[in-house]
């Protein structure tokens, strides 16, 4: 039997519409609409590409957005000048820095530097605290594991004691689903383990879980005898494995789809899956920045 697919294109769909209706009703009832602005330092080719597609997404909500381009060359200093003028600005309710910086720049500063309560991405340390704190303490979840949970919550699994792995342990993806996935609450609740390249034997933990949410980068890595049957699969994997006639990018999970969707009860597609999520949560996020911003709860 074949896996019931985890849409993310089409779940983004209905999350865009419904934060459409709140910038309208923001609009009409506070004359505010929720501004976001995106700084891209230098050319490379992926960043551009993302950014494009959050300033094009964040038009079509009616947000006041701004894509600030600046030099590879730009000093450090003018860089945190900068993420310190958008701090003070008042018609701007988000500050993105794309990642990853010219080497000459640090990242943590940069990050440490814009204002927590307009940190959209959920990066910076405060709020990782606060997502680690859990409840109302969490302001902005960083975007790739709140679409991950809203992928789980939409296709409607159940999270209540669900034994959750999460493969990989980074800060944007790995460490944060892990600790959402186990708080009390609605779409959590659930035991979480986290293995990684550290893990003695993968196979094993993998075969218990419920849910699990494959984020290591590493194409193809779990097989498909990994995998419980009837279990929810949620593959964060984005890798480029060539590309095509028409010099498109080929894009692989890490987890060997086509074997695995004969297996699992439910499964997120690469691309199509995870990936719409990210830029979606971003919005989720500024639109939440601006009602905290007009209630003056920041
Ligand atoms: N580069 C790749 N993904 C991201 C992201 O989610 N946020 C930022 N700021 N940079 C990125």
């Amino acid at each position: 039997m074949s896996a019931q697919l985890i849409k993310g294109t089409e779940i983004r769909n209905v999350i865009l519409d419904e934060l459409k209706k709140e910038v309208q009703d923001m609009k009409a009832k506070h004359g505010v609409v929720p501004g976001l602005v995106t700084i891209l330092v230098g050319q490379n080719p992926a960043s551009i590409s993302y950014v494009t597609l959050k300033i094009q997404t964040a038009e079509g909500l009616g947000f006041h957005e701004i894509q600030d381009n600046q030099p590879e060359n730009i000093s450090e200093n003018d860089l945190l000048a900068l993420i310190d003028k958008y701090n003070k600005d008042p018609k701007i309710h988000g500050i993105l820095v794309q990642l990853p910086l010219p080497k000459h720049i640090s990242e943590k500063k940069v990050l440490n530097a814009i204002d927590p309560d307009k940190d959209v991405d959920g990066f910076h340390p405060v709020n990782v605290g606060r997502l680690m704190i859990g409840g109302d303490e969490v302001r902005y979840p960083p975007c790739t594991p709140a679409g991950i949970q809203e992928l789980i919550v939409r296709s409607g699994t159940e999270t209540k004691g669900a034994e959750v792995v999460v493969v990989g342990r980074s800060n944007i993806v790995g460490k944060p689903i892990a600790i959402m996935m186990a708080q009390k609450g609605k779409g959590a609740n659930s035991t979480v383990t986290i293995v990684h390249t550290g893990t003695k034997d993968l196979a094993s933990h993998c075969k218990r879980a419920d849910i699990l949410i494959v984020a290591a980068g590493v194409p193809g890595l779990v097989k498909p005898e990994w995998i419980k049957p009837g279990s929810t699969v949620i593959d964060v994997g984005v890798n480029r494995i060539g590309v095509n006639e028409k010099g498109k990018a080929i894009l692989r999970g890490d987890v060997d789809f086509d074997a695995a969707k004969e297996i699992a009860g439910k499964i997120t597609p690469v691309p199509g899956g995870v990936g719409p999520m990210t830029i979606t949560m971003l919005m989720k996020n500024t639109v939440k920045s601006a009602w905290l911003h007009i209630k003056g709860n920041v």
